[in-house]
């Protein structure tokens, strides 16, 4: 955690890490009698606000829940249309993600996700690996359960081994085996569209963020919205139990 003077924000404490949970595209399309799929359009546009106001501020990492475990019991046609989505965003920022200085990661179940992307996602995490500007990890297909299992798994195998005894399992050896081991425990989490839970986001990695819950759909998120929650943060007394 910093502490930067920012010309619109003023002093304030930037937290290192903020995770964003995307939601209300379908509602802000809704509300103006567009397909489900405009909504989903639109968003991907609110990811370079994100990204606009994580620079402006100084945040290290970024995290953005782009699509759930869950989401693919979504009909086809709406899973289809944002796998394009990914793709076409994907191909497109790439250079400009790379000039910007951003290292892309992925966390969640990528082997379900069409070859193409799987090929693409690839590329991106090489050729964004040396920069350390902005850490921006996408979370697809991703389900933190599903993680915390897989974590479970991995020392199951230690074990049987005979490479680990239980008793030396601890949180922070939890933490080294969840796909997120290399990113520090997110600071601030913001999700949009009014709608107040984690739907399986981070349970683990979340056990002392903040969180701030946004009433603007995420197609309407402006790099304002990230400087609000990012006063709102600053505004917290972080006690961790203590006093
Ligand atoms: C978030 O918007 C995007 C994804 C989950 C992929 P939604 O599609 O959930 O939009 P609402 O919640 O129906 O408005
Ligand atoms: C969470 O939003 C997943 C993403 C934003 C990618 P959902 O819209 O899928 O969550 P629920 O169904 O409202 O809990
Ligand atoms: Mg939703």
């Amino acid at each position: 955690m910093t502490v930067v003077p920012s010309a619109e924000a003023g002093a304030t404490i930037i937290p290192e890490h903020v995770a964003i949970i995307m939601d209300g595209n379908g509602r802000w399309a809704a509300k103006r009698s567009l397909t489900r799929l405009r909504g989903h359009g639109q968003g991907a546009e609110a990811v370079r606000e994100a990204l606009k106001g994580c620079d402006e501020l100084g945040i290290r990492y970024l995290t953005l829940f782009a699509f759930s475990s869950e989401n693919w019991s979504r009909p086809v046609e709406e899973i289809n249309h944002l796998m394009g989505l990914f793709r076409f965003f994907f191909r497109k920022e790439i250079k400009a993600l790379c000039d910007a200085g951003i290292r892309v990661k992925f966390i969640g179940n990528t082997s379900k996700l069409p070859s193409d992307i799987q090929d693409l996602i690839e590329e991106l995490k090489v050729r964004t690996k040396d920069n350390n500007k902005l850490v921006l990890t996408l979370a697809l297909s991703y389900g933190s359960q599903a993680e915390i299992v897989g974590a479970m798994q991995a020392l199951g195998e230690k074990i049987k081994a005979g490479d680990l005894s239980p008793e030396e399992i601890d949180e922070n050896m939890v933490s080294r085996n969840l796909q997120t081991a290399d990113l520090p425990e997110p600071d601030l989490l913001i999700r949009t569209s009014g709608e107040k839970r984690l739907s399986n986001f981070l349970l683990w990695q979340c056990a002392y963020t903040e969180f701030v819950f946004l009433d603007v759909l995420w197609p309407d998120f402006k790099k304002q919205d990230l400087l609000a929650a990012v006063e709102e943060y600053g505004s917290r007394n972080r006690r961790y139990g203590a006093l």
